[in-house]
């Protein structure tokens, strides 16, 4: 059953300029996005920085308004909702940020920063020793020691910080979670670790998350689907398990052929993009990777392509063929963090 259901989401920012402060142009954010989460499932969103990734992993959760289109969560749509009844729903929806500092706030302890969350949705309703055992266990389960709950954010490690956020998210027994590249900000040695507690913690929780990342390779092993979007468009859905030889838009395929390899026996050279992104402000008419895709067509240039169905699964590509499944990637086996 889905879990969350995503119709037709746009997201535009208006920018203002002239003496009258008037809208004189926007940001196309997210362009008219449509997809399903199931319950249970991670979903990966994934590509280059400002294509939308955060815009709309903040707008499934109305931490920002969308424009157009619809969300609905088990089935009852939450955008249009007032900010009371959005309450239970903001329990249940949780973010995890890239900037662990950023994101929390300097001048609480971590026991504070979690008790305030706790408080405010009524899991835990007051302080005493019922908080401090909730709290305790938290601290446990996102690997943290119990007594370092008095410490403040700048004692801690990135990693750790990182702990502290998955535990604040944790802490109101959400049903979803948006991890906003939660690893992003780390030390390649400590991604992996934060990787496999949040594995861990999906698995015994049960949580559907949205994992949002600017590296495939990442979403590849921590995802069971991804979205790949490209200047507000979801370009393709595909599933993760043979990504090889079932991601069909020539994007993906670049991304996936991009990754750096690191068996030393392989020289083959690395496919880097070429090529600018257009502005997301007046964007061109027609496909946006349009200038930088090596199926080009003429067509390209003038309409976007729906996202639909061919040899199984949406891609939004005028040059994917219904019927012609794509040539098979050879790609080096190549290490990620996730499998370190
Ligand atoms: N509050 C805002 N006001 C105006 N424009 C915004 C705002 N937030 C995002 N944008 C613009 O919307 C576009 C999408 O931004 P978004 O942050 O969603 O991208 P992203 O894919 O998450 O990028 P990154 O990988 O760098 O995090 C960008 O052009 C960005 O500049
Ligand atoms: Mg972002």
């Amino acid at each position: 059953m889905s879990l969350i259901e995503v119709r037709n989401l746009v997201k535009k920012f208006p920018i203002r300029g002239g003496v009258l402060n008037r809208v004189v142009n926007n940001v196309h954010a997210v362009r008219g996005v449509t997809f399903d989460i199931a319950s249970g499932e991670t979903v990966g969103v994934v590509g280059e920085s400002g294509c939308g990734k955060s815009t709309l992993g903040k707008c499934l959760i109305r931490l920002i308004e969308p424009t157009e289109g619809l969300v609905a969560y088990e089935g009852e749509e939450i955008t249009g909702l007032s900010h009371s009844e959005l309450m239970p729903y903001r329990r249940k929806m949780q973010i995890v940020f890239q900037d662990p500092y950023s994101s929390l706030n300097p001048r609480l302890t971590v026991q504070a920063t979690l008790a305030e969350a706790i408080k405010l949705h009524g899991v835990v309703k007051q302080s005493g020793s019922a908080m401090d055992d909730y709290i305790d266990e938290l601290m446990r389960q996102v690997g943290l020691r119990p007594d370092d709950k008095v410490k403040f954010p700048h004692e801690f490690s990135g990693g750790q910080r990182q702990r502290i956020g998955i535990a604040r998210a944790l802490s109101v027994r959400p049903d979803f979670i948006v991890a906003d590249e939660p690893v992003s900000a780390l030390d390649v040695s400590i991604q992996a670790q934060v990787l496999n507690l949040m594995k861990k913690l999906r698995e015994e929780l049960g949580l559907t998350m949205m994992f949002i990342s600017h590296d495939l390779k990442v979403v590849e092993h921590f995802c069971d689907r991804v979205l790949v979007m490209y200047l507000g468009y979801v370009v393709e859905e595909v599933r993760t398990d043979d990504l090889d030889n079932t991601a069909q838009h020539p994007y993906t395929r670049a991304l996936l052929g991009a990754n750096p390899i690191d068996d030393p026996d392989d020289r083959r050279p690395l496919v880097i993009l070429q090529g600018d992104v257009p502005s997301p402000i007046n964007p061109p008419p027609g496909c946006p990777f349009a200038g930088r895709c090596p199926l080009v067509m003429d067509r390209c240039r003038e309409k976007m392509p729906p996202l639909e169905v061919k040899n199984g699964a949406p891609v939004a590509c005028w040059a994917v063929e219904d019927g012609k499944a794509p040539e098979p990637l050879t790609r080096a086996g190549s290490r990620s963090p996730a499998s370190a």
